[in-house]
């Protein structure tokens, strides 16, 4: 992974010196409320309904098992003993002291850690596959260039006030798993026909309250023009963006009003004269990139023998056989697989994460798989190189620190965002509804049978839950005070985005476990052999689940 080196240092340190004294300034009465919103939100900085929330940047997902220990004692010591992982493979604490906030961007900064650029109008953290580098379907590997993309946007003076904030997404694979149709920006790595490598390019993607799947503006941007063409599509928003009104400000809006062919028009019209420039990348700073990156130390393994004793250890366990087929993936390095820590057992609030947790996910990295783990869009957690002779002895590790759930890409899997608990602009409570929804599926056989669905929940149309782009999506709504929620349909987050249809009135909190359950019922009276619930959703459209839902009593 990227390890700073001492400019990276040096300005991180500068970064918490400047914080430390813009808080003290607030705390003493010299800076109004007004003043110090701009320079918290610089720093990840939230005011919430309850705390101040701090959002802490992780890069594509990457972290190292320091790292991990930091934020355990983080939570320990400054927060409730737990943080959250977020839908930006970011990580929050939800209760921390306004006055230890300095304090704690000072421990993050000893383990090449902060909070620039996680909230405010600028290029937020960019994100990426959680199986990065391992993935047997990958192109080629992303994060070299998520990184470039990082050292770029990272205190880009140009782009620090954008009319609102922006996101960017790279996918290296087959398979999106970045959910790139729905960011700012979308990079899809390609490689052309006589093997260069090169971007498909997305824009105009987002959720909330406008719900846009992105646009292609560009079938193959080679790989040294990535900084120069992003940096055209940043100057046509930031030129024509809106910024008089803050819910039509994001590019979705622009790209929608301009339409995609104009948009590109302009884009390349602005490249033109940059595009070289001397933010051009050279071969050398892309493989300089690269070395950040290379593969870990992999060890030759029989993997006949291996793979032998472990489907003799799967026949004999059915746990252990459930975990494997559902949160074990393939490798690109034969005799390693892909371990997904699920972080949705039933009763705890998706992604949350306790500090003892994280130490013993330290521990697992350190001795499962090279000292490093991944933060998933799905708030899970993935140990990504470990070798298939050590996967029993890691889920009995894994299963006796209540991260074993074999829950992985099911019903429960669910994505959820905090919702009324913590968060100031909730219209409902959203983590109640998935442990319900969790209580009534906790039968893991009849999930297994129901396959692959996704079901996200927001509690408001800010959508940081995803509502929109799950199989099932769930919002919360407030009716006259009230707390009731719409069912979406037919989302999708991957290669065949679909932005979610409403089912018709929303329903209250007591209802929700049951409409789950009726929609659920439909899908398995009506999918034929193999069908998933999308593909079925997709066939027989909305109607029965309609029909089922709102039926009378008769
Ligand atoms: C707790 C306080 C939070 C506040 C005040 C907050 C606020 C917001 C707002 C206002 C938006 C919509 C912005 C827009 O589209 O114009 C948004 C979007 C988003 N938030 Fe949050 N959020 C919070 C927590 C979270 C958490 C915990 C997560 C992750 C679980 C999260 C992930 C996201 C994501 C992924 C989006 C993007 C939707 C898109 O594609 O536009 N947020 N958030
Ligand atoms: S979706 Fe709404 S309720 Fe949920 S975290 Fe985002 S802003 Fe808060």
């Amino acid at each position: 992974m990227y390890v700073y080196d001492e400019h990276d240092h040096k300005i991180i340190q500068e970064r918490v010196a400047q914080f430390r004294d813009q808080t003290n300034r607030y705390l003493a009465g010299e800076l109004k409320d007004e003043e110090f919103l701009p320079l918290r939100l610089q720093n990840g900085l939230y005011i919430q309904r309850l705390a101040p929330m701090l959002r802490i940047a992780v890069p594509y997902g990457l972290l190292s098992a320091t790292q991990v220990r930091k934020l355990a004692h983080i939570s320990r010591v400054y927060d409730k003993g737990y943080c959250h992982m977020t839908t930006r493979q970011n990580v929050q604490f939800n209760w921390p002291n306004l006055e230890d906030v300095p304090d704690i961007l000072a421990e993050l900064a000893e383990v090449e850690m902060h909070a620039v650029q996680t909230s405010g109008n600028c290029i937020r953290n960019v994100t990426s596959d959680q199986f990065a580098g391992v993935a047997t379907d990958e192109i080629v590997d992303p994060r070299p260039y998520c990184e470039i993309i990082r050292q770029w946007s990272t205190f880009h003076p140009e782009f620090a006030f954008l009319p609102r904030k922006f996101k960017i997404a790279v996918s290296g694979s087959v398979d999106d798993r970045a959910a790139i149709h729905f960011h700012d920006i979308g990079l899809q790595i390609v490689k052309s026909e006589n093997g260069s490598v090169g971007f498909k390019v997305l824009v105009g993607g987002g959720l909330g309250r406008t719900p846009v799947i992105g646009s292609v503006i560009r079938e193959f941007l080679a790989e040294n023009d990535l900084l120069t063409y992003l940096e055209a599509i940043l100057r046509v928003y930031n030129l024509h963006g809106r910024r008089d009104n803050k819910y039509k400000a994001r590019i979705k809006i622009l790209v929608k009003a301009m339409g995609p062919e104009e948009f590109a028009k302009r884009v390349e019209a602005e490249w033109e004269h940059i595009r070289d420039s001397q933010t051009l990348l050279t071969d050398k700073e892309i493989k300089r990139a690269k070395s950040f990156f290379t593969a870990p130390d992999y060890e030759a393994i029989d993997v006949q023998a291996a793979e032998a004793e472990l489907a003799n250890a799967a026949s004999e366990n059915k746990a252990f056989s459930n975990w494997l087929a559902r949160n074990v993936t393939a490798h690109k390095v034969d005799g390693y697989k892909a371990v997904t820590l699920s972080l949705k057992p039933t009763g705890i609030a998706p992604g949350d994460v306790t500090d003892k947790q994280l130490e013993i996910i330290a521990d697992l990295a350190d001795k499962y798989s090279f000292g490093e783990l991944r933060a998933t869009h799905e708030q899970n957690i993935v140990l990504a190189d470990v070798k298939v002779s050590e996967l029993f002895n890691l889920w009995q590790e894994a299963k006796a620190a209540g991260f074993a759930t074999a829950n992985i890409g099911t019903l429960t899997d669910i994505i959820c965002c905090p919702g009324g608990d913590f968060c100031s602009l909730a219209n409902a409570k959203s983590i109640p509804i998935a442990e319900a929804i969790q209580r009534e599926f906790d039968d893991l056989d009849y999930l297994y049978d129901l396959g692959d669905l996704d079901l996200n929940i927001s509690g408001c149309m800010n959508a940081c839950g995803h509502h929109h782009i799950g199989h099932i999506g769930i919002l919360g709504v407030d009716k006259k005070g009230a707390e009731f929620y719409q069912v979406q349909l037919g989302g999708n987050a991957g290669n065949n985005a679909a932005l979610a249809k409403v089912l018709g009135p929303a329903f209250s909190a007591e209802d929700m476990p049951t409409v789950v359950r009726k929609l659920v019922d439909v899908f398995v009276e009506k999918r034929v052999e193999g069908e998933q619930f999308f593909e079925t959703y997709n066939r027989v459209g909305i109607e029965p689940f309609k029909e089922r839902i709102y039926a009378k009593a008769s």
